[in-house]
């Protein structure tokens, strides 16, 4: 019955708190391996972004930011003095046939939008070269600050010829191409602008996160303790960005409790084996999670949901996204009737009350396991540093918008690191971040320009 098959998915996807232990225990050494010479899965890519804003940051820039949901590009004033921002900023819709064109197709479309940009908000003017952040959110191999080496793509694009090459040069001739009065100065991670904007306010900010369509998380790093980097002789108590690409943690698939579901996902992702943690607690893999687990219990005859249904749209790959579980976890009603309405409008299915009662489970489950394992890598950072309290500054749709990803996330930290009951006060507060890819990305152009001048 429905009941017993709630009973053996609570086993399946719920992760004890000595799981969590474990996990996280692996994840520091994981990190640690990513900084040495030999590499390990997860990248730790060095950003080049060198230290924390001092608040002395002025003028004026461009924000690009490519995400992979949105392509958003913002013109940010940083104040004389350390205060509110102007931002300005358009939002394009990010195409989806792009996401498997070539790369032509990509650059041209991006260097539209700044065109489309620049036209709407500087008509007839006659600009000098505006410097501009790139939010470019994507692992990159990074020599300088203006120069990417795309690694490979994540979050299911899968764009044709860019992978193992510098992005930058094609952007810039599209940029050329359109006479656009543009210069590049520093190509980021939406992890690291998230960082460094939350730290420009706060100074106990120490991480930053994104729990969105992807997930991932930047911290600051000692030089001293960079080994990869020894042969550039850095100082050692110089401070820069680790984009860690976390996501990749655990390919080589020796911790992380996959169900048949995970396997499934990423054998059918255009990238199998690679972002293995990423396709366990990312907004863009947690329906289809769901939509797994439901047609395979619609397709065991021993269960019966969804009897003598067409479930064809149901069969549909990617047909759900993160926020048709929100909407499920967020119905407030005892029958469940929104759950009902969404089944019969999404998917054309008719739910029974006990069906209802076992799919609000399933998101549950699915959403508390993405909190809890997201975690680790929260408390496996802290661990690494040997944080006791920080904050970290987090962004996403899945941090903002799914019910709970919060308190579940922080409730799976507190028996990581075991505080103990009285601690009123989270010693690891996740809060909301400051817009790091507009904010961020100008911020850290603005540090970079003016290491420039200063001839560092
Ligand atoms: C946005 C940031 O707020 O969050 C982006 O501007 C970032 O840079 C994004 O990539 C992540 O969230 P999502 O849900 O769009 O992947
Ligand atoms: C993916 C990307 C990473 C990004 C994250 C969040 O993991 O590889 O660069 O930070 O998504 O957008």
């Amino acid at each position: 019955d429905l009941f017993a098959q709630i009973q053996r998915l609570e086993e399946l996807f719920f992760v004890p708190g000595q799981k969590l232990k474990e996990i996280t225990a692996h994840f520091k050494d994981e990190l640690v391996k990513g900084l040495s010479k030999e590499g390990g899965s997860i990248p730790m890519n060095p950003t080049w972004c060198m230290g924390f804003p001092t608040g002395n940051e002025t003028g004026t820039y461009l924000a690009l930011d490519m995400g992979g949901t949105n392509l958003r590009v913002c013109e940010i004033l940083l104040p004389e003095e350390k205060g509110e921002f102007d931002i300005i900023q358009s939002k394009y819709r990010m195409p989806e046939e792009l996401k498997s064109g070539t790369a032509d197709e990509l650059w041209a479309y991006v260097a539209d939008c700044l065109q489309q940009f620049i036209e709407y908000h500087h008509e007839g003017e006659d600009l000098d070269h505006l410097p501009l952040g790139f939010t470019f959110s994507y692992p990159a191999t990074q020599e300088y600050i203006d120069h990417g080496i795309l690694q490979t793509w994540t979050k299911g694009f899968d764009i044709s010829g860019v992978e193992g090459k510098d992005i930058v040069p094609p952007f810039q001739a599209a940029l050329a191409e359109r006479g656009l009065p543009i210069k590049l100065s520093a190509l980021i991670n939406d992890t690291t602008g998230t960082l460094i904007a939350s730290a420009y306010t706060d100074p106990e900010m120490k991480i930053g996160c994104i729990f969105g369509t992807g997930c991932n998380a930047a911290y600051m790093e000692d030089c001293g303790s960079i080994p990869k980097l020894e042969h550039m002789n850095l100082d050692p108590s110089l401070l820069m960005a680790i984009n860690c690409e976390w996501g990749a943690f655990d390919n080589e698939r020796v911790i992380l409790p996959r169900t048949q579901y995970d396997i499934i996902i990423d054998k059918e992702s255009p990238r199998p084996g690679q972002q293995i943690f990423e396709k366990m607690v990312a907004g863009l893999y947690l329906g289809e999670i769901f939509r797994l687990v439901l047609l395979d219990l619609h397709e065991n005859p021993d269960v019966c949901i969804f009897e003598n249904i067409d479930v064809s749209k149901l069969k549909k790959p990617y047909t759900l996204d993160s926020s048709f579980l929100s909407a499920i976890e967020e119905d407030p009603f005892e029958n469940l009737t929104e759950v009902e309405e969404l089944f019969q409008k999404t998917l054309s299915i008719d739910t029974t009350k006990p069906e209802r009662e076992l799919v609000r489970r399933l998101a549950e489950l699915i959403g508390t396991r993405a909190a809890r394992l997201s975690s680790c890598g929260v408390a496996a950072i802290c661990l690494k540093k040997g944080y006791k309290s920080c904050h970290v500054g987090a962004d996403g749709s899945v941090f903002n918008k799914y019910p709970h990803f919060k308190a579940r996330g922080a409730q799976a930290l507190r028996e990581i690191l075991d505080w103990p009951k009285e601690v009123r006060k989270d010693p690891v507060d996740i809060r909301a971040a400051e817009d790091g890819s507009g904010v961020g990305a100008a911020l850290i152009a603005a540090l970079t320009l003016k290491r420039v001048q200063e001839g560092q």
